[in-house]
């Protein structure tokens, strides 16, 4: 019998000794929302999107190295019109594959997702009202979101993660909302503190104005929740409700959120990018074997906040 450790022994480890448990693919740089506060996954943008049977490489080398966790995001991975086809060659070689999508057109397509493979998804939400939502999706409809939230919660892609992104102003006072929101759901919901990654459409302008520390949410939530738990991934705090469970992501200036970073993520045009916050230390995979290059990723990985 294989327990935890074993897994974690068995995995590739940076020069910091911390494994890499999960691979992030921007699947695509194109988005049907325009969200103020999207750091585009710390791109600067590529027309140019990675093709499926690259996807399918990365995975049988990440698989080679025992890693059996991926997560396909954007943009919108959705908009990809072979996303089916990505998802349906991957699973089979995973244990975990998720997507993270805004759901707005999500509804009509758990069920073939769910049957190419796919076994979780997190959604973003960053209001529960309606001109809100519009607002800071630039034309965003709250509807469609839900109704993507309702298809992936009567579906075998439950339980599912939301996404909330804290911004100062805008959102910080509907956390009753949502954790009422994710009760009556049960669903898990990540409160997600707003990161400035020097890919910000509108600059550190922008951070200024929204960024809000979440010391507060977090004193507030462990007021009010049942119980507290702490995850590996990045050391995380949960905390649990009536039928929900909420978590706290709090990257900036967090060194214990880097020392527990199992992630290596690769470009929407297909290169492997060691760090979200950092965009100086790509490796290409065009000139090199994928293996490679897959490997000096991994070596390249440094704690962005140490
Ligand atoms: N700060 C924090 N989270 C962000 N996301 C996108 N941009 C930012 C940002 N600047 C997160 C959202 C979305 C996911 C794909 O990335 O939570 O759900």
């Amino acid at each position: 019998m294989t327990n935890n450790i074993d897994i974690m022994d068995e995995l590739p480890r940076d020069k910091y000794g911390r494994p890499i448990t999960n691979i992030r693919f921007s699947l695509t740089q194109q988005c049907n929302l325009d969200c103020i506060y999207c750091h585009n996954e710390g791109e600067t943008n590529s027309e140019q999107e990675i093709e499926e049977e690259k996807v399918e490489k990365i995975v049988n080398v990440a698989r080679k190295r025992n890693i059996r966790k991926v997560k396909l995001t954007g943009g919108e991975p959705l908009l990809r019109d072979d996303l089916i086809d990505i998802i349906d060659s991957i699973s089979p070689h995973l244990d975990d594959t998720s997507i993270t999508t805004n759901g707005t057109l999500l509804k009509n397509k758990v069920d073939s997702l769910v049957k190419a493979g796919l076994d979780r998804t997190n959604i973003s939400l960053d209001s529960l009202d309606p001109e809100k939502y519009e607002k800071l999706t630039n034309g965003g409809n709250l509807e469609d979101a839900l109704d993507g939230i309702k298809s992936a919660i009567s579906s075998p892609l439950y339980p599912i993660k939301i996404n909330t992104v804290i911004l100062d102003s805008i959102n910080v006072n509907e956390l009753d909302d949502f954790i009422d929101f994710a009760k009556e759901n049960d669903i898990i919901l990540q409160l997600i503190e707003f990161h400035d990654t020097n890919t910000l459409k509108n600059g550190s302008e922008l951070f200024k104005k929204y960024h809000h520390d979440l010391s507060n949410l977090e004193k507030q939530l462990s007021e009010k929740a049942e119980k507290i738990e702490t995850r590996r991934m990045h050391n995380r705090k949960k905390y649990f409700f009536d039928g929900a469970e909420v978590e706290i992501v709090k990257p900036m200036h967090n060194t214990e959120f880097c020392a527990n970073c199992t992630r290596l993520r690769v470009t929407s045009d297909g290169k492997f990018k060691p760090c979200l916050m950092r965009n100086d230390n790509y490796v290409e995979t065009e000139d090199k074997e994928i293996e490679e290059a897959f490997d000096e990723a991994i070596m390249r990985r440094e704690p962005y906040f140490d």
